[in-house]
């Protein structure tokens, strides 16, 4: 579907791999468009349960932009590539829940993209950052609010102001990941943890993802009504019949997904 990002199903779960390890993933427009793709692609495909993002190769997950676009771009232009949708919101709005598995270097654009993910496991050899200070600008893709919220103010001032990279041990402990492995069974984690997700009802699925997400943005009584609505909508649903019922027949349930 695209020369520099793949996408490859195994099991119930869409492997979206950005492919450009001579230039440590870094984000042009063509992975940008490509990444966005894959997750519609993942999105509108009823055999995939979780999408999983990383990167080629064993030096990185996305270095961030691809610094060589920004030269000679004028501000106009630049606000018009990220108007459109910005990749960085795709994740977070997939309705299916996508997965960070970070692989090497997470840095600016890509790091932003993994904040953007519901879940993010990494490699012991992962380094993380947001390095944009050292060029004269700031995250633009979301890092100056999702970072906060995922490892508070304090943790993401010191990275987004000093532009330092931290490493996988010290992200799991700013709770940026919830865990580290050792490199070779980062993605068999991955797809360990997509398959717990892909054996739970997606109707429940989505409507905790949605709800969860909305934590964030809405204020308290609101998301409780959010939330309230979800619950009872999924009584709606043949999943919640079947997943009752296998409960009390004692097996295990086998989720229609409607
Ligand atoms: N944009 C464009 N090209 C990038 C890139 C980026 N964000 N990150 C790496 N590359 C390119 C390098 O220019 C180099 O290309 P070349 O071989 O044609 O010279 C190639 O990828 C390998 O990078 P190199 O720096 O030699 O690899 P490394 O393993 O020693 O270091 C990094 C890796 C990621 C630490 C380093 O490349 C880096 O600091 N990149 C920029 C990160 C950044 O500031 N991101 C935020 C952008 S807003």
């Amino acid at each position: 579907m695209s020369d520099v990002v793949r996408y490859e199903t195994q099991g119930r779960a869409a492997v979206i791999t950005v492919d450009r390890p001579e230039k440590r993933n870094a984000l042009n427009t063509q992975v940008r468009a490509g990444i966005k793709e894959a997750l519609r692609r993942a999105a509108g495909d009823a055999a995939v349960r979780v999408a999983i993002l990383t990167g080629a190769g064993d030096k990185a997950f996305i270095a961030g932009a691809d610094i060589a676009e920004f030269e000679g771009k004028t501000a106009v232009q630049q606000w018009r590539d990220m108007s459109d949708g910005p990749v960085f919101d795709a994740p977070e709005q997939c309705p299916k829940p996508v997965i960070a598995a970070v692989n090497g270097f997470c840095l600016g654009g890509g790091m932003e993209l993994a904040l953007s993910c519901d879940i993010r496991i990494a490699s012991s050899a992962a380094k993380f950052g947001q390095p944009e200070v050292n060029l004269g600008i700031i995250p633009g893709g979301g890092g100056t609010q999702r970072l906060p919220r995922v490892a508070g103010v304090g943790a993401a001032l010191r990275l987004i102001l000093t532009g330092e990279m931290i490493d996988a041990a010290e992200a799991l402990r700013l709770g940026l990941v919830s865990e580290v492995t050792e490199p070779a069974q980062l993605m068999p984690r991955a797809l360990a943890i997509a398959e717990v997700i892909a054996s739970k009802s997606p109707v429940a699925v989505a409507s905790a993802k949605q709800a969860t997400r909305a934590a964030l943005s809405l204020p308290l009584d609101e998301g409780l009504r959010m939330e309230r609505s979800l619950f009872a909508l999924c009584f709606a649903s043949q999943d919640k019949i079947e997943g009752v019922k296998a409960f009390l027949e004692k097996r295990t349930p086998e989720f229609p997904g409607k």
